[in-house]
């Protein structure tokens, strides 16, 4: 094989590890996504607001938008296929490493009760579903 094959396989490989790791969702910042308000919201999720804008709103944003300190959770990245309501918890409970996104450590949400997590993945899940994630 001559140089001239070898710099093209490379940069084809390298390319390849870049559309996977993008389209994985990957990268950031990311701009805050334009959210769509449901018509109504039920009346767990409206809990859920209130304990999101206390605990979660200065990272991911006003309606889960995002910032320059967070991903938006609404992002096709947080639908529920991708990411259970266990991992909400799992998130809460022990923080998360950057893996996704380059903001960043989530610090461990330590107040945050499970039950009170409950309410705000019900909120972030019907935002989700007014912008057509799931
Ligand atoms: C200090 C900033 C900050 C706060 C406050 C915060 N988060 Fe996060 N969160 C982040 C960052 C940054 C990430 C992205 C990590 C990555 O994937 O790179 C993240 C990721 C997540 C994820 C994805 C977890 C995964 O498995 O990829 C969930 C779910 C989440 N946050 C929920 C919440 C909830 C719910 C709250 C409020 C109770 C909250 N966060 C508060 C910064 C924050």
């Amino acid at each position: 094989m001559n140089k001239t094959s070898l710099i093209v396989l490379a940069a084809a490989f390298a390319l390849g590890l870049t559309i996977t790791y993008y389209s994985r969702g990957g990268g950031g910042p990311v701009a805050p996504q334009v959210v769509k308000l449901p018509e109504a919201f039920s009346p767990q999720a409206q809990a859920g607001q209130a304990l999101y804008e206390k605990n979660c709103q200065t990272c991911h944003g006003a309606n889960a938008s995002g910032t320059t300190n967070g991903p938006p959770l609404v992002h096709k990245i947080y639908e529920p296929s991708h990411h259970s309501d266990k991992s909400f918890h799992r998130a809460v409970r022990n923080g998360v490493k950057p893996h996704h996104w380059q903001f960043g450590q989530m610090p461990p949400i330590d107040h945050v009760q499970p039950k009170q997590v409950d309410s705000i993945i019900r909120y972030v899940r019907e935002l989700q579903q007014a912008n057509g994630i799931f």
